[in-house]
């Protein structure tokens, strides 16, 4: 009897220990079960100097010490008042008031946060490229209240104070903060230094509130790169000063363009978070909406039937031996390239989905053969990436340009993949840097149908059920198993800086952004971040034992203002007070 009220005992403490949830999941830790209250008037220093907690501090000038002083702000603000995070939801029915701490029992209370930045940032630390800013840090919560924060750089501390907030549970009474971890020590640090969201905005346009509120959340997932597909055939929502006309003839709608101010703006947010953001205006396809206000320049745009000269309507390619369109870009990167060059170290050129055809309506040249074609692309590729370098930044270009038309191009540049393992294979053999973008795994848009119409009649019969080119859905268990370095060697692996979830916007808009992206991008954080493998035990990691973090890194994320989507039913996460195995499939 006495034995089984040990067990029993045992049991319900097991049972209602938490795991600690952080996502994505640190490098090493350890833990304890001792609980500690957090209140407003911590004691924070920098570097041994005080920093005083004001809510809602935004930083003055991107500085180390505005930028941490800021982020600490949003660290005590997201879990005093905006998060507000009580765990219901991972216990079963009832249990909450046996996980919650006592309030009226003694309270140990967290005293101070001692942050300390061991070197000084680079210039290069607010633009890095990829592995030029050490982002690992170290977190320690000791049983008397002191917490120290160590990292090398500002963009280090900005890490450890997200892990920070994922630690804090809000007690149901409202009024305390704790938690149930002391003593606890975390050490953490990336595996892959490109870790990023692509996000289109020519298909559809977002609000600059959306796109900081994707940063946010990125920032929170320590992701590190926006990379923001301005333009596109559909539309250029981009102020160009030098050229008014792009934007006032190739917006969708003169309130649905990116002004000079709105993109300081948004680079500058993405700066105080540790998340870059740059630019890719695709070249030469993919750009039809230069038509509207240069016709001049641009063929096939528009042209029927678009699936002869492009993927999707309306078409349209730069010309390819046009001497328009070098002046046209020297005057665009003239007065971008200064603009984004503040912020970010890296401008993407596009080249993907060139078709051929469209230079057969090119009155310059009327040939669709690739000897023709290529060395006018040579050209066209060595003089757009000389305008990206000479603004002080490095290209990246998709990956048909190297590997479908067989362009020579620099070391320097990065090659994004998004046709799969084999491309990524093939250009870290030649010595390329690669971020991959998988479109089997990483395509957030992928799976919802088609948008396009088919009449009644054959095309009906053919294209039912209407399933778009990229399905299925890719799911966050899906996301989770794609390891961008599979199959190869040691080497090329080392040649990939990490990769991108790609959000192309055809039927995505502000009502949707946030449930597309969120908590599936996250999952590919935890890749990018962590890595597929799992070093406690030198496996993948298991969907089983990523469920419950997962589902609570979701909950927290719904509490903070994003409408990310459900992972699994609630029935899931509570009946085994969220252990992952209750809706385990077993075979
Ligand atoms: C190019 O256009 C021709 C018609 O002129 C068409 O038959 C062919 O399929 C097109 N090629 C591609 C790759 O779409
Ligand atoms: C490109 O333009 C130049 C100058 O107009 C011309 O000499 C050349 O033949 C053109 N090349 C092709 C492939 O049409
Ligand atoms: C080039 O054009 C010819 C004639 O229209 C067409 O048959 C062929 O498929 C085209 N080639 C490509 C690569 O599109
Ligand atoms: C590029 O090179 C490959 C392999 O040599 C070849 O199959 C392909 O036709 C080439 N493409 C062009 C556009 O020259
Ligand atoms: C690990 O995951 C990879 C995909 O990332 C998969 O190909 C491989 O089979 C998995 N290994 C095991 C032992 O399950």
């Amino acid at each position: 009897m006495f034995a089984r009220l040990v067990s029993c005992a045992v049991l319900l403490s097991t049972v209602l220990q938490p795991v600690l949830a952080v996502w994505p999941a640190p490098k090493s830790y350890t833990k304890g079960n001792s609980v500690l209250y957090l209140h407003q008037n911590l004691q924070v220093t920098y570097n041994g100097e005080a920093l005083t907690y004001t809510y809602g501090y935004s930083p003055r000038a991107p500085t180390s010490k505005e930028i941490v002083q800021a982020a600490v702000s949003r660290a005590l603000g997201t879990i005093l008042n905006e998060e507000k995070f009580v765990p219901w939801m991972l216990l079963n029915r009832g249990q909450l008031k046996n996980f919650e701490p006592d309030v009226h029992k003694g309270q140990k209370w967290l005293s101070s946060l001692k942050i300390v930045q061991t070197a000084e940032d680079k210039p290069s630390a607010f633009k890095p490229l990829a592995g030029e800013v050490d982002e690992s840090y170290k977190l320690t919560i000791g049983t008397d209240g002191d917490i120290k924060l160590t990292a090398a750089s500002s963009v280090g501390i900005l890490r450890g104070l997200e892990t920070f907030t994922q630690l804090f549970f809000m007690h149901s009474s409202g009024t305390f903060w704790y938690t149930p971890f002391a003593p606890l020590s975390i050490e953490d640090a990336p595996k892959f230094p490109h870790r990023g969201v692509l996000l289109d905005t020519s298909r559809h346009w977002f609000p600059v509130s959306d796109i900081k509120r994707t940063i946010d959340a990125m920032a929170w997932n320590k992701l590190n790169r926006l990379h923001i597909h301005v333009t596109d055939s559909q539309s250029w929502p981009l102020e160009i000063p030098a050229m008014p006309e792009l934007a006032q003839k190739g917006a969708y709608t003169p309130s649905q363009i990116y002004t000079t101010a709105d993109l300081d703006e948004i680079q500058r947010y993405g700066v105080y978070r540790g998340v870059e953001v740059y630019l890719e205006i695709d070249m030469p396809s993919h750009i039809g909406s230069v038509a509207e206000s240069h016709p001049e320049l641009i063929v096939a745009y528009d042209a029927h039937p678009y699936h002869w000269y492009c993927a999707q309507p309306p078409c349209g390619a730069f010309k390819l031996n046009n001497t328009g369109v070098d002046k046209f870009l020297d005057t665009l990167f003239a007065d971008l390239m200064p603009r984004v060059a503040p912020y970010s170290a890296y401008f993407h050129t596009g080249g993907d989905e060139l078709n051929a055809n469209d230079s057969m309506l090119d009155e310059g040249i009327r040939s669709n053969r690739s000897e023709v074609l290529q060395p006018l692309l040579q050209k066209f590729v060595d003089k757009l990436h000389q305008r990206v370098r000479n603004g002080g930044l490095t290209p990246l270009t998709w990956e048909e340009i190297p590997l479908d038309w067989n362009v020579t191009i620099g070391k320097d540049t990065v090659v994004q993949t998004w046709l799969g393992a084999p491309s990524v294979k093939k250009l870290t053999r030649m010595g390329h840097k690669v971020i991959d973008s998988n479109y089997n795994f990483w395509y957030l848009d992928c799976g919802r149908g088609q948008w396009l119409n088919f009449a009644n009649g054959a095309a009906f019969r053919t294209f039912y059920p209407f399933n778009d080119w990229c399905g299925p859905t890719k799911s966050w268990r899906l996301i989770y198993s794609h390891d961008p370095t599979a199959g190869l060697t040691e080497a090329e692996a080392a040649l990939v800086l990490g990769g991108e979830v790609a959000v192309w916007t055809e039927t995505i808009d502000p009502q949707t952004l946030d449930s597309i992206i969120w908590p599936r991008a996250s999952a590919a954080v935890e890749v990018l971040w962590s890595g597929r493998t799992d070093p406690a035990t030198g496996q993948n990691r298991s969907m089983i034992e990523a469920q419950p973090r997962l589902v609570e890194w979701r909950e927290r994320m719904v509490n903070r203002g994003i409408r990310a989507a459900a992972i699994t039913q609630q029935w899931c996460s509570m009946a085994d007070d969220n252990k992952g195995t209750a809706c385990e499939h077993v075979v």
